[in-house]
């Protein structure tokens, strides 16, 4: 069954939407179409989140709250999703406790932010259960630029206002609002337009892989969250889209016999617990992975099929011998993803092709693992340099290496020479531990960008190797740490 119109919930309605150019955003819907300019474009390129919107889907028999930056997102993501804007909040003229701590709190200035802020709020809001903390909220409010007000009077309204929180008349009207949000799922592929630009959404993996063989230059749409800068910067003349998102095959995380199937579609926010139990510096890595908008809308198959060289995952997931599942018409194969990297912006991936499943296995009894992201500040930034380490240590002595890195050359990529020098090496010999990190300068030769410097690159690869021995052979991670969080220190005995 193929829907040509496109249907979520808008204030208690449900919009269907029959025509619309494939690449319209959501904030050029709500601005241009709707009218509803409260909420701001900053950057369009979801760095700043003044466009931030709350997307609620239902996930598990509840309803999920997600802001999102609607400058990067396509409206045509909405489908099956109640859409709530900064207008929607207040009751019959009563602003929503979240408005209202950040008028008594002092926290807006001159107010553009403010929209982003109160919606990236509202959604820790209802996601928090009544129970936050300083640390939450920042979290929480780490893709919201303010460039005035200052953060102390904001962090202070979002904890008044979502500790002991949580009751409004959206969560007055879950039931009826759950029921709706229900009633838009389906099952039917969705399809606006013609041969020649069209919005696609399959509902079923075999609908994409037919629609995607008949079509391979469609562009794949996952979370849009590097698609969408391409339409805002690049404008880049996007006509034929396939939006992965209602497929619900590769929407699920399955436990395997050694580890995990992530399916493509799952969001870096979903993926984190989960890659995040295998290692707390994986957690880390994703806490810090873009903001809580990108991760709600990123997808963990798009940060793999975008080939990116300085992609997150990829080093880490390289780095514990994950193999990436591809799918063209009803032919799948897997791979070991380090070999998916061919080059600069060149995968080992067929037109029509896509990405189905990443299997992750857990790490073995005796392997320390440690993962890296350097980056100009703390939160949502694109690593300079990313480093995965994955020793396995036997008596004291180093047995197994695997060793990757993002952002030393055109794709993510193993140290082999540094493996080479790891294996064998007394841990507790920290005099060798130096030519191991010598040994990055044989593996790469990285460029100068505007993250870097060539020569920045070099030394803190090298500099990481050191952190990671040194740690695995038992310096406290309050010696080698200062910003970034491990909760657990293991060391090898
Ligand atoms: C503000 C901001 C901060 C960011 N921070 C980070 C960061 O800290 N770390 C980081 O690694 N990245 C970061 N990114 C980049 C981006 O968020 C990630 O790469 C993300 O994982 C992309 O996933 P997506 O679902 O949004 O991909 P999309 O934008 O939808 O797609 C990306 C590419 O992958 C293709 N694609 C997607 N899914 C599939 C599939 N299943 N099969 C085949 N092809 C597919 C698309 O056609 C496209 O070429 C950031 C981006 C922004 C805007
Ligand atoms: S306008 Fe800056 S994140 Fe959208
Ligand atoms: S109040 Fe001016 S940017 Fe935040």
């Amino acid at each position: 069954m193929t829907r040509n119109f496109l249907q979520f919930q808008r204030r208690g309605r449900a919009v269907r939407i029959g025509d619309f150019v494939p690449r319209t955003t959501v904030l050029d819907w709500l601005r241009l179409q709707e009218r509803s300019t409260g909420t701001k474009e900053g950057c369009a390129e979801g760095d700043c989140g003044a466009c931030a919107v709350v997307i609620v889907r239902e996930r598990g028999g509840r309803l999920v709250y997600e802001p999102v930056n609607s400058c990067i997102t396509l409206l045509g993501q909405l489908d099956g999703a109640e859409l709530i804007t900064v207008e929607d909040l207040a009751d019959n003229g009563v602003l929503h406790p979240v408005q209202e701590a950040l008028a008594r709190q002092h926290g807006s200035q001159c107010g553009f932010c403010t929209p982003g802020i109160v919606m990236s709020l509202f959604a820790h809001y209802h996601q928090c259960n009544g129970v936050s903390s300083r640390e939450k909220i920042n979290d929480a409010l780490a893709g919201n630029l303010c460039r005035c007000t200052g953060y102390r009077p904001i962090v202070e309204a979002g904890l008044e206002a979502c500790n002991g929180g949580g009751d409004d008349r959206f969560s007055r009207n879950t039931v009826a609002r759950r029921q709706a949000i229900g009633a838009l799922d389906d099952k039917a592929d969705l399809f606006v337009g013609d041969a020649v630009s069209f919005f696609a959404a399959p509902a079923s993996e075999p609908s994409l892989a037919r629609l995607y063989a008949q079509n391979p230059d469609a562009t794949i749409l996952a979370g849009a969250t590097d698609v969408g800068l391409w339409i805002t910067k690049k404008l880049a003349p996007i006509d034929k889209i396939i939006h992965v998102g209602r497929v619900v095959e590769l929407s699920n995380i399955d436990a395997t016999a050694d580890g995990y199937a992530i399916g493509a579609t799952v969001s870096l926010a979903r993926a984190a617990p989960v890659l995040g139990s295998i290692d707390p510096d994986i957690a880390e890595v994703l806490r810090r992975f873009g903001s809580i908008q990108v991760r709600a809308c990123g997808t963990v198959g798009g940060n793999i099929a975008n080939g990116s060289p300085i992609g997150d995952l990829a080093p880490m997931l390289i780095a514990m011998g994950a193999s990436v599942e591809l799918r063209h018409g009803e032919e799948i194969r897997q791979l070991p993803l380090e070999n998916f990297f061919l080059d600069y912006g060149k995968q080992d991936r067929k037109p029509g092709e896509f990405v189905r499943r990443l299997l992750v296995p857990k790490l073995q009894p005796a392997t320390h693992f440690r993962a890296y992201k350097i980056t100009k500040r703390l939160d949502e930034d694109i690593s300079a340099v990313l480093a995965a380490f994955c020793l396995t240590v036997d008596g004291g002595r180093i047995s197994e290496a695997k060793v990757a890195f993002g952002g030393m050359a055109g794709i993510p990529k193993r140290a082999k020479t540094v493996e080479e020098n790891l294996r064998g090496l007394w841990l507790g010999d920290a005099r060798r531990w130096q030519s191991a990190a010598d040994a990055v300068g044989k593996d790469f030769t990285p460029l100068t960008d505007l993250r870097a410097s060539a020569v920045y690159r070099g030394r803190v690869a090298g500099n990481l190797v050191i952190k990671a021995l040194a740690e695995i052979a038992g310096v406290s991670p309050e010696v080698t740490r200062i910003a970034d969080r491990r909760t657990v220190a293991d060391a090898a005995e």
